[in-house]
């Protein structure tokens, strides 16, 4: 069988650079694993595969009917377009639900970040796939943890890790113990004024981030405010312009669009939301279990009507020009790798979809210095606020932005 051009596949439309592969070495022992115990394609089930180099390779070797989840919305459209290149089909996408695993007996698992993430992949896959599944879960050594081997013990009685081979390691774990009647996830915590719906996947779970809260405070959304159309104001206690969305209406007229970009479990949107009966909000994230958060979120406070929630690279579905506001907290890492390329794409796509004189409010880590940045990319920017650990600035859409 000829080898798979592992080096043909791309990461688009996620961050690509010299330094970042679309596949890694996990993938091709998860690979070798698959090909040489003899499951058939529909029985086969992979989780995580980041840019389809799993299933591509697997169904190139001619086992059809794979089933796969991926978690990003990116790795989704790079796993079609892959696969379009390479002219391979045959395989099936699915959420992390039953049809994903019913009567799998071969799951496929490239380690998620968090534990938590883990814990409900785990569940998942003891609750619905078939009552001899071996779930061959993989990762780069310097990533695992003996934590990883003790949540994986919690739904499964064998747990063997396997020696390891190019700096990865794949554990194997069988024989799914009975599970109780509820999944561990969603989770759900209130705080003062607003629930949060947690997946296992989502960013600080259902906890309310810090710089989240930050921002919350700057828009006038934190605590007991998030019932009053809060005004707010900067530190030198200039009133934000009339137009901005702060009344949920813009010009007099229209309702305000405003957009969380990148929302997580859906914090800001929601939060805005409560404040703003008037406005449209959307609330967009690349991550299906944020999406599914969000929703569930906007559900628990009683505005799923009103917060319309997308599953999407980089507001890429998202009209130029037809949003007033952007709330965004940027993530600052990429993987496990610290990558400030993936805020600087929600910077341009938040660009791209303000209409000029539309405003973004940022908040992030004080000593990353996105300012400049910034005001390069949107326009006029000013800080609004600045704690000793997180700073929030306000950048106005100018009509013609230097770099956008
Ligand atoms: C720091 S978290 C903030 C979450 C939420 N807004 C909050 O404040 O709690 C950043 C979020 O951005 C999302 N994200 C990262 N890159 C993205 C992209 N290219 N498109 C959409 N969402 C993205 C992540 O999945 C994550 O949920």
């Amino acid at each position: 069988m000829p080898e798979f051009p592992y080096s043909r596949l791309r990461r688009w439309p996620d961050v690509e650079a010299d330094n970042l592969q679309a596949h890694d070495a996990t993938d091709l022992l998860l690979v070798d694993r698959a090909l040489g115990v003899g499951v058939p394609g529909p029985e086969i089930a992979v989780i995580g595969d980041d840019y389809g180099a799993i299933t591509l390779a697997l169904t190139a070797a001619g086992l059809d009917g794979i089933r796969v989840h991926q978690d990003l919305a990116s790795g989704r459209r790079a796993l079609r377009r892959n696969a379009d290149e390479l002219g391979l089909s045959g395989f099936h996408s699915h959420e992390l639900d039953a049809e994903l695993l019913s009567g799998a007996r071969l799951v496929l698992l490239q380690l998620p970040k968090s534990l938590a993430e883990l814990e409900e992949i785990a569940d998942a896959v003891a609750r619905g796939a078939a009552p001899d599944v071996v779930l061959v879960a993989g990762g780069r050594v310097k990533h695992m943890t003996l934590a990883q081997n003790e949540v994986l013990g919690r739904r499964f009685t064998q747990v063997q890790p396997q020696r390891a081979e190019r700096k990865s390691r794949l554990i194997v774990a069988s024989e799914p113990r009975p599970v109780p009647a509820d999944p561990p996830f969603p989770v759900t915590a209130p705080h003062d004024g607003l629930t949060l719906v947690a997946h296992g996947g989502a960013f600080a779970g259902a906890r309310l981030d810090i710089g989240t809260r930050v921002l919350l405070e700057v828009l006038g959304l934190g605590g007991s405010q998030l019932l009053e159309n809060g005004v707010s104001r900067g530190e030198n206690g200039s009133k934000r312009p009339e137009n901005d969305g702060s009344s949920g209406v813009v010009n007099g007229d229209r309702p305000s669009r405003v957009l969380d970009l990148g929302c997580g479990t859906g914090a800001l949107a929601v939060s805005y939301a409560l404040a703003h009966p008037e406005a449209q909000v959307i609330a967009t994230d690349r991550s299906a279990a944020a999406v599914a958060s969000a929703r569930a979120t906007a559900a628990a406070n009683g505005v799923a009507e009103r917060v319309v929630v997308t599953h999407d690279d980089a507001a890429s579905e998202i009209p130029d020009g037809s949003v007033d506001v952007v709330l965004l907290n940027p993530p600052f890492h990429l993987g496990t790798s610290v990558h400030t390329g993936a805020a600087t794409r929600l910077f341009q796509a938040a660009a791209r979809v303000l209409r000029s004189g539309g405003e973004l409010f940022t908040v992030y880590n004080s000593s990353l210095g996105y300012r400049a940045e910034l005001a390069r990319l949107i326009g006029q920017t000013e800080q609004v606020k600045r704690t000793p650990k997180f700073t929030v600035t306000r950048s106005i859409r100018s009509a013609e932005p230097v770099d956008s």
